[in-house]
């Protein structure tokens, strides 16, 4: 039956959906289709040309074209990698925390050497020495909103979306900057990765939103990488008669965008030398924080990264700190008990092992210019998914109850091994003054846009109480949503001294 429909369908678009296209597309020559036929012969993955003969001319050249965008090679040996990883060394992994001098943390850091590294990096904000980078490619399955993740609103009284508010921060640490450095123009450009599923929206919505009050030629939407999606066989699954099934090549494809994009050579042109990276889920991220850059400059390193203490020796996250003499991240499910509870011998009330990834980076522009020496080395992740694809042997559609396929993807912090350790450092931060991330869809209660809401919320409240306002509200839950242009850290709200605020309630205007 579905077989029937099938050729029906195509029989339809043939006959009226096509013809346009026709005079558009091309179909390859016979020459050009043998060539890129045996590439796939010979890596056994065929089975994409089962459909060919029979597509109309512009299904044959959108094929040809997507098959022509793969080294089937180098497919094939990434996912026999991924699936096969070479056994671990029988050596065990030696992990320590990072060295004393390569972490800082906020929690205990002096207020002087605070305020001179947020005075350094406003001060390479101020020379437009700072850009930031988006990764906002990911699919956001946990959360469920057909939209990308940017586009979500939390729930904010502004209804503002993740998009805007760090756009708007954007735009707040350039005026601080400009303001305190006396500069007549300050620019911090804005790169956001999105993917094939998030670029048009993220173009859209950004526009609709006039790029949040930044220029529009400081802002870039580029795109990163997709990877064919792979039967359990290790077979190249296709989603239609005509396409291959992809996925985005994780957050890891960040490198290799970069350079392909063009986004290194633009921060190239326009004398970046800081970036600060950060992943479009968290609601609380301090974008082009003057205080991660200034550290980060100051110990001289190509990465380095936040982190916020792990909350008790179970909690799933993933931890940075050395492993056989290099920066790593170990993930929570890699790490044995007794490591997880050993405690810190310098203060036996910490964990040892307590920084927690938060995947939010601080690159020098000279190892952005390095990547390709080395991003073809980053390994593979298998992702187990449910991949609907079209069965070769009868052209059915199928959609699969339980995982069949797997998505690879790249991790952006497994470079983090190609440095030596001089090269990278760690400030630990307030977790609930800066991670707060949207993963789940409403009422799960955790990592919700509920939650993200909550966290703005407070912290507004608590900077507004440190400012001097009393804050009246009927439920503890109610808070203060302060406008970025109003402050970007907590600063500047001496105007609310004295004043009664009633929450839940948002301050947009110094009246
Ligand atoms: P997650 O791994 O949490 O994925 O991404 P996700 O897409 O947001 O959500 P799920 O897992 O589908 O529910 C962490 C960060 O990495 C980015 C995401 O946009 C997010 O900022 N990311 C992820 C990419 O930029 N590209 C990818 O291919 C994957």
């Amino acid at each position: 039956m579905a077989a029937i429909k099938d050729t029906i369908n195509s029989a339809l678009e043939k006959l009226h959906l096509t013809g346009q296209q026709d005079t558009l597309a091309r179909e390859p020559t016979d020459e050009q289709l043998s060539e890129l036929k045996s590439k796939y012969e010979k890596g056994g993955q065929e089975q994409v040309f089962a459909f060919y003969d029979n597509l109309s001319t512009a299904e044959k050249a959108s094929l040809f074209e997507q098959l022509s965008g793969f080294d089937v090679d180098y497919i094939n040996q990434i996912t026999e990698k991924a699936l096969h990883p070479a056994k671990q060394e029988s050596a065990k992994s030696t992990i320590e925390p990072l060295p004393d001098n390569a972490t800082s943390s906020v929690l205990d850091s002096k207020e002087d050497d605070l305020q001179k590294w947020y005075d350094s990096g406003l001060e390479l904000i101020a020379e437009n020495e700072v850009a930031v980078v988006l990764m906002a490619g990911g699919q956001g399955t946990r959360l469920g909103s057909s939209a990308p993740k940017g586009c979500f609103d939390i729930g904010l009284p502004s209804k503002k979306s993740l998009f805007q508010l760090q756009g708007e921060r954007i735009a707040k640490a350039e005026q601080l900057a400009k303001k305190t450095y006396g500069k007549k123009s300050v620019t911090v450009p804005w790169y956001v990765m999105t993917s094939g599923p998030t670029r048009g929206p993220t173009e859209k919505f950004f526009e609709e939103n006039n790029y949040f009050g930044l220029e529009r030629e400081n802002v870039t939407i580029f795109e990163q990488g997709v990877l064919p999606c792979i039967s359990n066989e290790g077979r190249i699954l296709l989603e239609s008669k005509s396409k291959v099934a992809v996925a985005p090549d994780g957050n890891g494809g960040l490198y290799q965008a970069l350079i392909q994009s063009g986004v290194v050579a633009d921060m190239g042109k326009r004398g970046i030398k800081h970036i600060h990276a950060y992943c479009v889920d968290n609601c609380l991220v301090k974008v082009a924080d003057p205080t991660f850059i200034g550290f980060s400059a100051s110990k001289n390193v190509d990465i380095a990264t936040k982190v916020v203490r792990k909350r008790n020796a179970k909690e799933s996250v993933g931890l940075i700190l050395q492993k056989n003499g290099r920066p790593d991240v170990v993930e929570y499910s890699e790490i044995d008990t007794a490591d997880a509870e050993a405690k810190d011998p310098k203060n036996p009330e910490l964990l040892k092992f307590r920084a927690a990834n938060i995947v939010n980076h601080y690159y020098s522009y000279s190892f952005l210019e390095s990547i390709p020496e080395w991003a073809r080395k980053l390994p593979h992740h298998v992702a187990r998914k449910k991949i609907p694809y079209v069965n070769t042997d009868n052209g059915e559609t199928i959609k699969p109850e339980k995982p069949n396929g797997i998505k690879l993807e790249q991790f952006v912090f497994d470079c983090f091994p190609f440095l030596t350790l001089d090269k990278f450092a760690c400030m630990e931060v307030k977790r609930e003054d800066e991670f707060s991330p949207l993963k789940n869809a409403r009422g799960t209660g955790e990592d919700d846009p509920d939650t993200s809401k909550k966290d703005i919320m407070m912290q507004g409240k608590k900077w507004v109480e440190a400012a001097g306002a009393v804050v009246v509200s009927e439920s503890d839950d109610d808070g203060v949503e302060v406008s970025p242009f109003i402050s970007y850290g907590g600063e500047g709200l001496e105007f609310l001294k004295d004043r009664t605020i009633k929450a839940p309630a948002v301050i947009e205007k110094e009246d």
